[in-house]
């Protein structure tokens, strides 16, 4: 399959699945709290898309056995809930979450720090949610999709940090997954043509040290190989002819973008 183009008509379905997921994420965030396991946060998760008369878009695929990826400090991503995994004061804890709204998806990620976390900690989540951002100023109509892979790597890069360059973003739509990939780091061509309606899921992955990562044995959750921290931070966004749609932010997030 090649990259989709949507409709007006299912322009409206993803912003509703990007509306909804905005409001999972606002909500499970706001929960999020030391001496929870991260199994209750999936069960919480999973209650609330469904509420919302969502599926979770995460359970079961490729054989994914939750609705919420709970990934604590140097775990990168796909984290997998368990009942003996308990949040501690100081965690850094990365919520990627995916919903199906008539037959479309969002997919959306955000890292929380559990009470008082460290400075460092704190500059990572900040630096991987101004990375995603300073790849918007290129997603637009005529542009080219690598151009908000360098932006994005190019802030991170250049304060230090370390690119996950194993996972990328990717396009989204009736699939979880659709091309194109949307890497986070400088390619050496400039990638396709960004044309209104195209629909990306972009997602900085960004560590504190090294940027290798590492599977664990469960052959899901992803770790950082020097064991620093990471941060991800993903929205669903719409290419337009002028600033790009974000459809997955929260009413508080959508203050500040605009
Ligand atoms: N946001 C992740 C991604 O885009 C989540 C998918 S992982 C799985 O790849 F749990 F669904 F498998
Ligand atoms: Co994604």
């Amino acid at each position: 399959m090649s990259v989709t183009i949507k409709t007006a008509e299912e322009l409206e379905y993803m912003r509703e699945a990007g509306r909804i997921l905005a409001i999972v994420h606002q909500t499970l965030g706001d929960a999020l709290e030391e001496g929870m396991s991260t199994l209750e946060v999936d069960a919480l998760g999973e209650e609330i898309i469904r509420s919302y008369g969502c599926e979770p878009s995460f359970l079961n695929y490729m054989g994914y056995p939750a609705s919420v990826c709970v990934s604590i400090n140097d775990e990168v991503v796909h984290g997998i809930p368990r009942a003996d995994r308990i949040i501690e004061e100081g965690d850094i804890v990365s919520l990627d979450i995916g919903v199906i709204y008539k037959g479309y998806h969002s997919d959306a990620a955000r890292t929380h720090g559990i009470g008082h976390i460290t400075p460092e900690a704190q500059q990572l989540i900040d630096v991987t949610r101004e990375s995603f951002f300073r790849g918007m100023d290129y997603a637009v109509a005529g542009g080219h999709l690598h151009d908000i892979s360098r932006a994005i790597g190019d802030y991170a890069t250049e304060r230090g940090y370390g690119v996950v360059r194993d996972l990328v973003g990717h396009g989204i739509g009736t699939q979880l997954h659709e091309e194109p990939e949307v890497p986070n780091f400088r390619k050496f061509r400039r990638g396709i043509k960004l044309q209104p309606g195209m629909t990306l899921a972009v997602e900085p992955m960004i560590n504190a040290g090294s940027p290798n990562v590492v599977w664990m044995e469960d052959e899901w959750t992803v770790v950082t190989e020097d064991e620093s921290l990471s941060a991800h931070y993903e929205n669903t966004i719409v290419i337009t002819d002028g600033k790009p749609e974000i459809l997955t932010l929260t009413e508080s997030e959508k203050r500040l973008w605009k």
